[in-house]
């Protein structure tokens, strides 16, 4: 079942290699389905295809270093073509939630940062409406119980209840820390009626830093289904 899963992810990172072509800057974003892409990019590369790589998370770094990708920063290349990143949902609008790994402020400024996002990811992420998986927000640690209840506030504004949970490292030594030193929340709202809305009052609390509603922002998704890989477009 594991290795038919696997394919369910190859199978659309493969698709998105197709949408590279020479001289891109790119974008490449964390996960266990865009490692496959990075994984597929490296062999490219080897093979001589020319293109700089921004990467979403230190992890994403170490793995496209080891394969020989060339890398820039925003810094040195603040506009890129086409980012290729996973996601935790996607909904009919191609609206996602991200953040499953903690990435999402990184892959959010880079996602931003480039004039396509194209979504990898098997079936099973595929959702009628956003909210099933936690919405995880990244939170400064100042004051984070104070941000936590505003957040809260805020789902019952919309009419969702649940706890909203610091996430802890899997290790059990305290709480998770982003790649930029932050805390992570995530919501158990349940389904997310309006996310427009909502991610517009999350983005009002002070201490929220970002959030996983990535809102107008992925241009297509690949989908891996045991009938192939499906496009879906907004
Ligand atoms: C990382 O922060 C997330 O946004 C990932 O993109 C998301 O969790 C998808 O990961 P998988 O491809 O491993 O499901």
């Amino acid at each position: 079942r594991s290795s038919q899963t696997i394919e369910l992810k190859r199978a659309p990172a493969l698709a998105a290699l197709e949408h590279v072509t020479p001289g891109m800057r790119l974008g490449l974003g964390t996960g266990s389905t865009a490692k496959l892409f990075v994984d597929a990019l490296g062999e490219k590369v080897k093979a001589g295809l020319d293109v700089v790589c921004v990467p979403t998370s230190l992890a994403t770094e170490q793995q496209a270093r080891a394969l020989g990708i060339p890398l820039t920063t925003l810094d040195d290349t603040p506009a890129l073509d086409l980012t290729v990143d996973g996601a935790d949902e996607i909904d009919p609008a191609l609206r996602l939630v991200k953040g499953g790994g903690g990435a999402l402020l990184r892959e959010k400024i880079v996602a931003g940062a480039s004039a396509r996002m194209i979504v990898i990811a098997d079936e099973s992420k595929r959702v009628d409406v956003l909210g099933r998986f936690p919405l995880p927000i990244e939170v400064v640690r100042f004051g984070a119980a104070a941000t936590a209840l505003r957040i809260e506030r805020a789902a019952e504004h919309f009419g969702m209840e649940g706890p909203v949970r610091m996430r802890m490292r899997q290790t059990g030594d305290g709480p998770l820390l982003t790649d930029g030193g932050n805390l992570v929340y995530d919501g158990q709202f349940g389904e997310i009626p309006d996310p427009d809305a909502f991610g517009e009052a999350l983005n009002a609390i002070p201490g929220v830093v970002e959030h996983g509603l990535f809102l107008g922002m992925a241009n297509l998704a690949l989908i891996g289904t045991p009938g192939g890989v499906e496009e879906m477009t907004r």
